[in-house]
């Protein structure tokens, strides 16, 4: 049973509905990394597979992971991230938890050594003992659905940021790939059409603001690395597109034509989506912060020391010793 009071992202339901269709259809246009989630490029040459490499490794490297790390994997795919921490860090164990059965089954059948998968929301996470590092990419994007207002979001965040700052040993990370709401809205309609499409295909995902997500870790984490890449988003999408492409039919015969086209329409407005800054694509690293700090602490900046006149002068302006 989950302790969260708020919302608990995605159901299972609307989870399955995209994520338990296919293995070969996914592999079609995500290639044989099976990463779903946006690669890190490096100049004009680079490939997708190798782009990927270089971003898990970043995110890998941010989250501190080394010999010996015990990590958790919140939404942990087809597990491209858990394969490199044992192959290349020799970490001593991973679990990964996803909302997909079929992710579970694919990366089961892998026999990772050191690894652990199950389908379990983060909700519902007990952990065995304290993590040295947790991963979270593209997950979030499920962790909030279209309506909730700001306040909502931000509250279901706020007990995520929790939850994983009591997993966290003291000396670890954080890290948090997400696509964020941008800087643009522009109205066109085809863009507005993509979007809706878009909210059929990935139901009751609802990305958050940057902003909203500094709000929800305040006091829990020191967000301590920012990067936006949206285009290197854009990019990744043109590579899944062309995939898919250059098999369309055999896409089609797994999935169906609607599917297929579906997700080929939904990819095209994305391409624009991001290289038009309608959304980001931040990767944050969270550091815990050694004693959390609530509200008691932003009451007194927000009141005291950030006011003009300060309440107490006679007090503050005191000589040492003096009664
Ligand atoms: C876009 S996929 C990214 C998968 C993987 N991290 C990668 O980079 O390829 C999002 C993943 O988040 C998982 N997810 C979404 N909400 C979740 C939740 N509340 N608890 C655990 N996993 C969740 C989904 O099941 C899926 O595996």
């Amino acid at each position: 049973m989950s302790r969260t009071n708020g919302y608990r992202g995605v159901s299972r339901a609307a989870a399955a509905k995209h994520y338990d269709v296919s293995d070969d259809f996914f592999r079609i246009w995500l290639g044989p990394s099976l990463a779903y989630a946006s690669a890190l490029w490096d100049g004009e040459d680079d490939t997708l597979e190798k782009a990927q490499l270089r971003k898990t490794d970043y995110l890998l490297g941010q989250a501190g992971v080394r010999q010996g790390s015990r990590v958790l994997d919140v939404g942990c795919g087809y597990g491209g991230e858990m394969q490199r921490m044992v192959a290349d860090y020799d970490v001593e164990s991973v679990m990964g938890i996803t909302l997909s059965e079929a992710s579970v089954a694919w990366t089961r059948n892998l026999a990772i050594p050191r690894v652990d998968v199950r389908c379990e929301n983060w909700a519902d996470h007990r952990p065995a003992h304290p993590y040295d590092a947790i991963l979270c990419v593209e997950a979030m994007e499920h962790f909030a659905r279209p309506g909730m207002s700001g306040r909502a979001k931000v509250r279901g965040y706020r007990e995520f940021f929790t939850r994983a700052r009591e997993w966290l040993a003291p000396e670890g990370r954080l890290v948090v790939q997400t696509i964020t709401w941008g800087h643009r809205f522009p109205m066109d309609l085809d863009l507005l059409r993509g979007l809706y499409l878009a909210s059929q295909v990935y139901p009751e995902c609802n990305p958050s603001y940057l902003g909203e997500l500094q709000a929800a870790s305040d006091g829990l984490f020191d967000l301590v690395a920012v990067r936006n890449d949206f285009d290197h988003y854009g990019r990744t999408l043109q590579c899944w597109l062309a995939n898919l492409e250059s098999d369309y039919d055999r896409a089609v015969e797994l999935v169906g034509r609607r599917r297929t086209d579906d997700f080929r329409t939904c990819m095209t407005t994305a391409v624009r989506v991001f290289e038009e800054g309608w959304f980001y694509l931040h990767r944050l690293t969270f550091r815990p912060v050694p004693r959390p700090v609530g509200p008691a602490r932003r009451f007194l900046v927000n009141n005291v020391i950030g006011r003009d006149s300060l309440p107490t002068p006679k007090l503050l302006h005191r000589r040492p010793g003096a009664i």
